[in-house]
């Protein structure tokens, strides 16, 4: 891609999105400072961390190791996108909670993120595919049990639907 602006045409969660962006602008940057969607949190910025995972068309992504312009066409969705439209938290938010699966709660909207991409591909995983599924993020508070424990019980909670 050349030093020009590329446009892009794409949905955050379930808005359609329409701007110009260098080639070098993350998607990250996209979403915290020109959309304010915040809770996508920067940590790594070398895409190893995954505390700044956002669903790409249902995949998780490290939005900090994505091209804002390989977003367009897609649909982009992240922690700010997960609640029902009446309202009601998605069942990972929802265990998370219940489960006291955080401390400082940095990592917490990436792993709520990942979840949701597994339980999405997979609504019953073992305790063995959540732990090697959710290993691809990193929690510097070390809450992994209590991670694990919520992605098991969100896999119980029935999913609302008209989101
Ligand atoms: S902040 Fe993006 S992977 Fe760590
Ligand atoms: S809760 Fe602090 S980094 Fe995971």
């Amino acid at each position: 891609m050349s030093g020009e602006m590329a446009f892009v045409s794409c949905t955050v969660n379930s808005v359609t999105q329409e701007f110009h962006v260098r080639p070098e602008e993350m998607l990250i940057d996209v979403l915290r400072d020109r959309l304010a969607l915040t809770g996508t949190k920067l940590s790594c910025d070398l895409g190893a961390c995954g505390a700044c995972t956002v669903l790409l068309d249902g995949k998780p992504v490290s939005s900090c190791a994505t091209f804002a312009w390989q977003t367009d066409g897609m649909n982009v969705r992240t922690v700010e996108g997960l609640a029902a439209a009446n309202g009601a938290l998605d069942p990972v938010q929802q265990a998370f909670i219940e489960n006291s699966a955080f401390q400082c709660g940095y990592c917490t909207p990436g792993m709520i993120m990942l979840a949701r991409a597994l339980l999405d591909r997979d609504p019953s995983p073992d305790r063995e595919t959540i732990r090697v599924w959710m290993g691809a993020n990193i929690c510097r508070c070390t809450g992994y049990e209590m991670i694990i424990e919520a992605v098991e019980k969100a896999a119980l909670i029935p999913l609302e639907t008209g989101k």
